[in-house]
């Protein structure tokens, strides 16, 4: 098996240094997973026929599959079956697979001795968790392997682990080792590929995240990518645009604005914000309204609304809209949309908004946190549920097809 060079400077640590906690961090695609799992297959399989146990932990039980076991069986050349206690044998021993995410999974863990864990996508398990299954690993010579996507500064994965880099025992073994990864880091990625990768990526807080592997807090304006000269286009010009399919976002409100945003897809999948409506102080009735004029000119369309207001979404059915509960993942919904705009495949009509036109230079991050300030969002919450609402089912829906 091969490994590029932060892969390998992490297997020449663990040889030399044995740490007892060993964390990747960094960017997406960088060859973190792929490391670790030989890593901890390499560890487990030092205690062949021993009989003992060990964990790998992940968000759910579907991201342990996807993430670690597919790659494992390749490895192995066979296919890994877990029980009913959804473990498995590897090299005589026993691999317990916990889903990590809630608050209540640390319980999974108790009571547990093990010789070692692999810890999956570290922050998007549970602090309790992550702390539990430390705790377990109890049996002599025992090993926890980390991996994850950096976020907030302030993520006790950083604060507790990364941050104490270097940190030793009182005997001198090494506690906790750190290694920072960069998409660049992986050199089996084709050029062509880390090149998209970089056009497609927001700038900011996205790209040092994503791209650089830097644990960055998130500041000033969210779509930084925004710009007027090249994602606003006429009116007139829709006339030359072949649109293959429409769909409208809603956000209720009525102190803030409520909005509905109507977008247009073309034959070569570009998306653009055709029209804004913003108003506020209007009941549920003048949004029915509204979104009959939109079908009678467009055809049935889908509404992806803000799940905030049930009764909303169900007045819309009522009236025979399309209402569809909108996908409101903030910061994935927020990621698409800046790379859409960062590659130009979004483009706004600029003659038909205007709330619009203050939100996207005033929308900003609040400090210090992984969201939103929740002020000029109201046509962008749309905009985005829009979006993502159509990105995400329409992915879902191309999964379950295969
Ligand atoms: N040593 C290697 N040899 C061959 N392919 C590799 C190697 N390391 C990584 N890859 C490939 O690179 C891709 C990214 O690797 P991996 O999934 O480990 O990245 P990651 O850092 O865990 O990314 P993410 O943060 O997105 O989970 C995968 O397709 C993986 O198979
Ligand atoms: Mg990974």
């Amino acid at each position: 098996m091969k490994f590029h060079n932060k892969q390998l400077e992490v297997l020449r640590c663990i040889k030399n240094e044995k740490p007892k906690i060993l964390i990747c961090s960094g960017a997406k695609r960088a060859g973190k997973t792929f490391v670790l799992t030989f890593a901890f297959m390499a560890h487990v399989a030092k205690y062949e026929n021993k009989g003992l146990s060990f964990i790998l932990g992940g968000a759910t039980q579907a991201s342990i599959r996807r993430n670690i076991l597919d790659d494992m069986e390749g490895v192995l050349g066979r296919e890994i079956k877990l029980n009913k206690s959804n473990a498995f044998d590897l090299f005589g021993n026993k691999v317990y697979c916990f889903d990590g995410a809630n608050s209540d999974s640390y319980k999974k863990a108790r009571g547990f001795t093990a010789a070692g864990a692999f810890l999956n996508e570290a922050t998007t398990l549970h602090d309790t968790f992550v702390k539990e299954v430390i705790s377990r690993c109890s049996y002599t010579g025992a090993r926890i392997y980390m991996d994850t996507n950096p976020e907030n500064p302030t993520h006790s994965v950083k604060t507790d682990y990364i941050d104490k880099d270097g940190q030793r025992l009182k005997n001198g073994q090494l506690n906790i080792k750190a290694f920072n990864f960069t998409l660049y880091d992986n050199s089996f990625l084709d050029n062509e590929y880390v090149q998209s990768i970089e056009a497609s990526t927001p700038s900011g807080m996205f790209f040092d995240r994503d791209i650089l592997g830097i644990w960055v807090a998130s500041e000033g304006v969210v779509y930084q990518d925004f710009d007027k000269n090249k994602n606003y286009i006429n009116s007139d010009e829709l006339d030359n645009i072949n649109f293959v399919k429409y769909f409208a976002g809603t956000d209720w409100g009525w102190e803030h604005y409520g909005t509905i945003v109507l977008i247009g897809v073309d034959d070569r999948n570009n998306y653009y914000l055709i029209k804004e409506i913003a108003k506020k102080h209007k009941h549920i009735e003048y949004w029915i309204d509204e979104a009959k004029k939109i079908i009678d000119k467009y055809g049935d369309i889908p509404f992806y609304c803000d799940t905030a207001r049930p009764d909303y979404i169900k007045k819309f059915r009522e009236a025979r809209i399309k209402a569809i509960d909108g996908r409101k993942d903030v910061i994935a919904g927020i990621s698409e949309v800046a790379s859409m705009f960062k590659t130009r495949k979004l483009k706004v009509v600029e003659d038909n908004v205007d709330i619009f036109k203050i939100e996207i230079y005033n929308y900003v991050w609040k400090d210090g946190k992984d969201e939103p300030v929740k002020q000029y969002d109201d046509v962008l919450d749309s905009l985005r549920y829009a979006i993502y609402s159509d990105l995400k089912y329409g992915r879902e829906r191309t999964y379950n097809s295969r």
